[in-house]
């Protein structure tokens, strides 16, 4: 096994002196590549000694390991931190995890502790980090696009059942549509579809170890277009593992072209999986300034992670001018631009979920303005 690669930083030689002794106890799983008493050497040295873990202290000179921490995470987004704050250090810690550090420690540490949470974050994000580091995220596959916010009820599942429904209707295209809302999904009340099966029994009952294992869980809805649904009751999802959500979406990667993903408000390994593995990632907010606020800490979780701007495609959904913000206003809070905008059409809406049928259903569906609104958005993703 390779040794996991770590760099030091604390403006304490002690401390860090302290550190390197307990890590060279283990030095067959570890090895230490540097140290740095600054944030702005820890950037220094990160091109040239390539370390897979950073543990980072917060008050530093030159650049804090705040600081430190936010450009590692936008420049060397494979390279994973770990920050060692003290107890009175709460706001900064809570400031370093937003700006993308993976794991904290605090300080005065043991041996034990130190070697365990190093061990254990970085098999918890050694795959993802090293997919990133080979610039490995694109899907060669089946295409994943994802709806995302971080504020429920601002139109993710209606927009993406409707844009799987406008993408199954291109020539030879196969789509699937997952429900990866495990709490709360609700795409099959929206195609009046209660009772089908749904990804838990798929979870449940079989071994998972070929599409074919996997098909009697997916709703038809049309020759086209197939569905995978959310459990019915919220208290299944915790029995929908992130292993199992990987397993089945690689397996049904390799036959769809596109795969339409709804998700919940619920950020957690399944969610982090699906953004990882998306192609595309719509983040969905409507004009009440609420949603814009929660919309644009969703654009720093994104981020944060580490995907770049032609990945998150800003969408505002039931675009309207009554609530007196206008569109100038939002593009003035999100500068990357807005990806598309959709047109509040309540009756529209509400009569598709009423009767359980997506409003894009049809070839007359553009006559809509909402319909319309879709169908651009579709041709722009293609472009
Ligand atoms: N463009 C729209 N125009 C009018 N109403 C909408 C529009 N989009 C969504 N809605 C309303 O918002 C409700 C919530 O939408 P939903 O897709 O379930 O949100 P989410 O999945 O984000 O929680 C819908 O039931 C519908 O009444
Ligand atoms: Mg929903």
């Amino acid at each position: 096994m390779d040794k996991i690669k770590i760099l030091v930083a604390d403006d304490i030689e002690e401390t860090r002196a302290v550190i390197k002794k307990m890590l060279s106890l283990e030095d067959d799983q570890f090895e230490v590549v540097g140290e740095a008493d600054n944030g702005q050497d820890v950037l220094n040295l990160i091109p040239k000694l390539r370390p897979d873990i950073v543990l980072m202290d917060i008050n530093m000179p030159i650049l804090n390991g705040l600081e430190a921490t936010e450009k590692i995470t936008n420049d060397y987004p494979s390279v994973i931190v770990i920050i060692m704050s003290v107890q009175a250090e709460n706001e900064y810690l809570k400031r370093a995890m937003f700006h993308g550090a993976k794991e904290y420690i605090i300080k005065p540490f043991n041996y034990a502790s130190l070697t365990e949470t190093i061990k254990i974050t970085y098999e918890k994000y050694k795959e993802r980090q090293m997919k990133l580091a080979k610039g490995e995220m694109r899907n060669k596959e089946g295409k994943v696009m994802t709806f995302f916010s971080s504020k429920g009820g601002v139109g993710k599942s209606i927009l993406a059942l409707n844009t799987a429904v406008i993408l199954s209707k291109e020539e030879k295209k196969k789509i699937l549509l997952v429900d990866m809302d495990l709490q709360f999904g609700d795409l099959s009340m929206l195609v009046n579809k209660y009772n089908h099966k749904t990804i838990l029994d798929a979870v449940d009952e079989r071994q998972l170890d070929s599409y074919e294992s996997i098909k009697p869980y997916l709703y038809k809805y049309n020759e086209k277009l197939d569905m995978l649904f959310a459990p019915g009751k919220p208290e299944s999802a915790e029995y929908i593992t992130k292993d199992s959500t990987q397993k089945i979406i690689e397996l049904l990667k390799k036959e769809y072209d596109v795969i339409v993903v709804d998700t919940g408000v619920n950020f957690n390994d399944n969610t982090l999986y699906i953004l990882d593995e998306s192609e595309k990632i719509f983040l969905v907010s409507t004009m009440e300034i609420v949603s814009l606020k929660n919309t644009k800490l969703g654009m720093r979780i994104m981020q944060s992670l580490g995907y770049d701007k032609n990945k998150v495609k800003l969408v505002i959904n039931r675009y309207t001018t009554n609530y007196g913000i206008n569109r100038k206003d939002v593009e003035d809070v999100f500068k990357d631009g807005i990806f598309a905008m959709i047109p509040e059409e309540e009756k529209t809406v509400n009569i598709s979920v009423n009767k359980g049928l997506p409003f894009c259903e049809g070839d007359k569906y553009n006559k809509q303005k909402i319909g319309k609104a879709l169908e651009i958005m579709c041709k722009d993703l293609a472009n």
